[in-house]
């Protein structure tokens, strides 16, 4: 185990029946759409946890990929989230939007980018999240699709960084408070 990591909260085996249920759900949901199923990967937490789940759905899907960032001011309260990285296609009204986010926390990037993409024409916009701390809410929000929800722990690993670390472990985990605290 990484030696900043304080404990393992959820562990590879879990981490793939998690998204092996997951999948399923979202094969017998979109199965009848007409639509185009487009995961949206937003980076870059969500690149393992969506290189997964793509392999393990079987309807047909596109994938596309944005990146945000929240807080640019350093400011918790200003909820702004800035696009860095914008989707570029056309064809929006064609398609079932599905965000894929690797944890929600306030909650204010995910309603955020679901309006953004409505207003932009999708078809449908919905999403799924590996890890959701619903304590840690500041915006009225519930994802689609969960994988699990877990207590205010700050956690690493399977995409999740801190400082950009951490992110390749096949794991995540719960970081050591004094890697942050110092
Ligand atoms: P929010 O829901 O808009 O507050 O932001 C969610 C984003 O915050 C995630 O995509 C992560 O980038 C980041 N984040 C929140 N909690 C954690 C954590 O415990 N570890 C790593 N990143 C986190
Ligand atoms: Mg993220």
């Amino acid at each position: 185990m990484n030696q900043d990591v304080e404990r393992i909260l959820i562990d590879e085996e879990e981490i793939n029946q998690i998204i092996t249920r997951i999948a399923a759900e979202i094969d017998r949901d979109y199965a009848n759409s007409n639509k185009r199923l487009l995961l949206l990967c937003i980076l870059k937490g969500s690149v393992v946890f969506m290189g997964e789940l793509m392999k393990k759905i079987t309807v047909p899907v596109e994938i596309d990929f944005m990146k945000v960032s929240s807080y640019a001011n350093g400011s918790k309260t200003s909820g702004s989230v800035n696009i860095i990285l914008d989707i570029l296609r056309k064809d929006l009204n064609e398609c079932d939007i599905l965000i894929v986010e690797d944890i929600v926390d306030s909650g204010r990037t995910l309603s955020y980018l679901t309006e953004y993409l409505k207003l932009k024409g999708a078809q449908s916009v919905k999403t799924v999240t590996l890890l959701d701390k619903p304590s840690r809410r500041e915006v009225e929000f519930t994802p689609d699709y969960c994988g699990r929800e877990i207590p205010d722990f700050f956690v690493v690993g399977y995409g999740l960084d801190y400082a950009e670390k951490y992110r390749a472990l096949p794991y995540v985990g719960i970081l050591k408070p004094s890697v942050y605290n110092t």
